[in-house]
C-alpha cells in the first residue's frame, strides 16, 4: 500500500491556526489546498500571484512556502480587522503585498496586471468578475478556487450558484480544468490561450 504522508506546514502556519481559533474565524483554507497552491506557486520562479480571499492568511502562508525570492504575491482583502493580524505576520516579507479593500473594486482597477496564478477565495474572482479575473491569468497560468463540494453552511441557493460557475468554467475554450472531489472541492484550470 502507497503511504501518503501529510505535508509539512509552513512555519507560521501553527501561530496562525491559533489566532483563527482565538478570533473564532470560520472560514480558512484547508492543509490539503494549502499544500497544493504551494506546489503550485513553487511552479512559477519569479512568478506573480494573486490570492482574492486573504482572510487570516492560512492560504497564504502555503503560497508564501513556495514563493522563491523572485516572485510577487498580492493578497487582497476587505476585512480591516484580519489584515490587520495578517500584517502582523507576513508585513515584512517583501515579497508579499497585502492590500485591504474590495475585490471587485480592485480586480476592476488592476485589469491590465496578469498573474502566474490567482486564487479565488472570495465572492469576487469567482461568483463576481469572473471574467475579469480569467482575463488576468497569464497563458500557461493556474485559476484555482475551492470551497465547491456542498457544505452544510451554504445559504439557499448557493448550490445553484456553485453548479453553474463549473458548468462556467467547464465551457472555457481557452482553459483545461481538472475538479477534484478532494478536500472542500477544488478546481485546477490552466489557461491554454489568450
Ligand atoms: C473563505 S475566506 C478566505 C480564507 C483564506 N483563504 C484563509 O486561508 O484564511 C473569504 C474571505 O473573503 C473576504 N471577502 C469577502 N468579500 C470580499 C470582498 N468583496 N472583497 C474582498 N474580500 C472579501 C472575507 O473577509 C474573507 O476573509
Amino acid at each position: 500500500m502507497n503511504q501518503f504522508n501529510l505535508p509539512k506546514p509552513p512555519q507560521t502556519f501553527s501561530a496562525l491556526e491559533k489566532k483563527c481559533e482565538e478570533i473564532g474565524f470560520t472560514m480558512p483554507s484547508d492543509s490539503e489546498v494549502g499544500a497544493l497552491l504551494r506546489t503550485l506557486v513553487a511552479s512559477k520562479p519569479s512568478g506573480n500571484i494573486l490570492e482574492l480571499g486573504t482572510g487570516i492568511g492560512l492560504s497564504l502562508s502555503w503560497m508564501a512556502d513556495g514563493l522563491d525570492q523572485n516572485s510577487q504575491l498580492t493578497s487582497v482583502d476587505n476585512d480591516p480587522k484580519l489584515i490587520n493580524i495578517v500584517n502582523e505576520f507576513f508585513g515584512e516579507d517583501s515579497r508579499i503585498n497585502i492590500i485591504c479593500g474590495d475585490g471587485a473594486e480592485w480586480i476592476q482597477k488592476h485589469q491590465s496586471e496578469k498573474f502566474d496564478l490567482i486564487f479565488s477565495d472570495a465572492w469576487p474572482g469567482k461568483y463576481s468578475e469572473l471574467d475579469e479575473v480569467l482575463a488576468m491569468v497569464k497563458t500557461g497560468g493556474f485559476y484555482i478556487i475551492d470551497d465547491m463540494k456542498p457544505h452544510p453552511n451554504w445559504p439557499e441557493g448557493h448550490a445553484e450558484k456553485a453548479a453553474n460557475l463549473m458548468q462556467k468554467l467547464e465551457s472555457l475554450p481557452n482553459f483545461v480544468i481538472t475538479q477534484m472531489d478532494w478536500s472542500t472541492g477544488v478546481v485546477v484550470a490552466t489557461k491554454t490561450k489568450v
